[in-house]
């Protein structure tokens, strides 16, 4: 697949340095193609390009938004010609003061994204544990896979996305609909308060186990 990425910090770069690596045509959507992050990901992985917002997203199916929350607005408007009728995976998380649900719980934050760009297929994914699991997401001592939840409202956007999860070695998990974005997001924070406060492993994930 042809992949950009909005955001290649924490976030954005192991997962674009994995696709990369994985086959994928990966670029980054430089807004500053000198910034620390720019640079800081091609150390580890030469082949990740930076090109101009508007051409990486132009020639991309698939987008990663892996920008602070507050950053989404300026990043989304920067292409926004570009946008209609591409995935935009959704790796972003509003968190608000006292590690609180930054839209006080009233909508997710991929709905919010979703009305910034609303001919786009919005999937959110890559949200529900910390970097530390974007960069090494293999679990050796189990038999089943770390399971990746994702929501979207698009199927073959979901499909398109799960195989993705999926090259990273991940099991995707098909959540629901878009409105199911918010109880993600309260995953996220019960995962960082978990680990960032109370002092977990931050190499801890979820499973999915069926009978
Ligand atoms: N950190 C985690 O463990 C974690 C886990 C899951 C999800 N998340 C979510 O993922 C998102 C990114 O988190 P992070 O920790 O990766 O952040 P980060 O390390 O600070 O990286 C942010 C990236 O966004 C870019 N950026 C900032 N403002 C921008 C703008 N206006 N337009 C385009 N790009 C812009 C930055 O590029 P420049 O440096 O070039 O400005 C940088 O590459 C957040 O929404 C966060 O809630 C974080």
């Amino acid at each position: 697949m042809n992949i950009a990425f909005l955001g290649y910090g924490n976030v954005g770069a192991p997962l674009a340095d994995h696709l990369q690596r994985a086959g994928h045509n990966v670029t980054l959507a430089a807004h500053d193609p000198h910034s620390a992050s720019v640079l800081k990901a091609q150390a580890r992985n030469p082949n990740l390009k930076p090109l101009d917002p508007q051409t990486a997203v132009a020639q991309s199916e698939i987008v990663f938004l892996a920008t602070p929350f507050n950053a989404n607005a300026d990043a989304i408007a920067s292409v926004a010609q570009q946008l209609p009728g591409k995935i935009i995976v959704d790796c972003t998380n509003p968190v608000g003061p006292g590690l609180t649900h930054g839209l006080n719980n009233t909508q997710s934050g991929s709905q919010a994204l979703q009305s910034l760009a609303p001919q786009s297929h919005i999937v959110k994914a890559f949200t529900i544990y910390g970097y530390e699991n974007f960069e090494n997401s293999a679990y050796p001592n189990y038999n089943v896979k770390p399971v990746m939840m994702l929501c979207g409202n698009n199927a073959a956007a979901k499909q398109a996305v799960s195989q993705l999860t999926a090259d990273l070695g991940w099991e995707p998990l098909d959540v629901g609909g878009l409105e199911q974005a918010l109880h993600l997001e309260h995953m996220t924070l019960l995962w960082i308060r978990m680990v960032r406060i109370h002092g977990a492993s931050p190499n801890i994930v979820w499973a999915a186990l069926r009978r």
